[in-house]
């Protein structure tokens, strides 16, 4: 079952100046900051409401965020939706034929479970699962 979105995830070229907008123009509050070693990645969360927007700033060119801003430029670059049980969530996926890029959960920001959705089964979008 899905909860709630539990944040949308945007790319920005440089963390500080990514913030501007949300912080001192929107006014929103920039909560937990963390380095992402496996994935070279800063994050940054700013609640709203129940869900957050997240912040990533990759810090070399060799990430999957590194190539999406190069590719893509700053922007969405998925929206993760929090689930009460990822594991029964990834087989149903599986048997619906839902291509996905982790098979199994892997530990993320936070140190949730988390697993990503691959956007060709999506309509384009990358959909993080969290539990
Ligand atoms: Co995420």
């Amino acid at each position: 079952m899905i909860k709630k979105i539990h944040h949308v995830a945007l790319v920005v070229p440089e963390m500080e100046e990514g913030k501007k907008f949300w912080t001192e123009i929107l006014g929103l509050m920039v909560g937990r900051e963390e380095h992402v070693a496996d994935q070279e990645v800063d994050v940054a969360f700013m609640p709203v409401g129940e869900s957050d927007i997240e912040l990533l700033n990759p810090l070399s060119d060799v990430s999957g965020v590194a190539k999406f801003l190069q590719k893509r430029g700053p922007g969405i670059h998925h929206v993760c939706l929090e689930v009460d049980d990822i594991e029964a969530m990834l087989a149903h996926l599986k048997k619906a034929g839902v291509p996905l890029i982790d098979e199994e959960p892997r530990i993320g920001a936070g140190g949730h479970r988390v697993a990503f959705i691959h956007p060709k089964g999506t309509g384009g979008v990358l959909v993080e699962l969290l539990e």
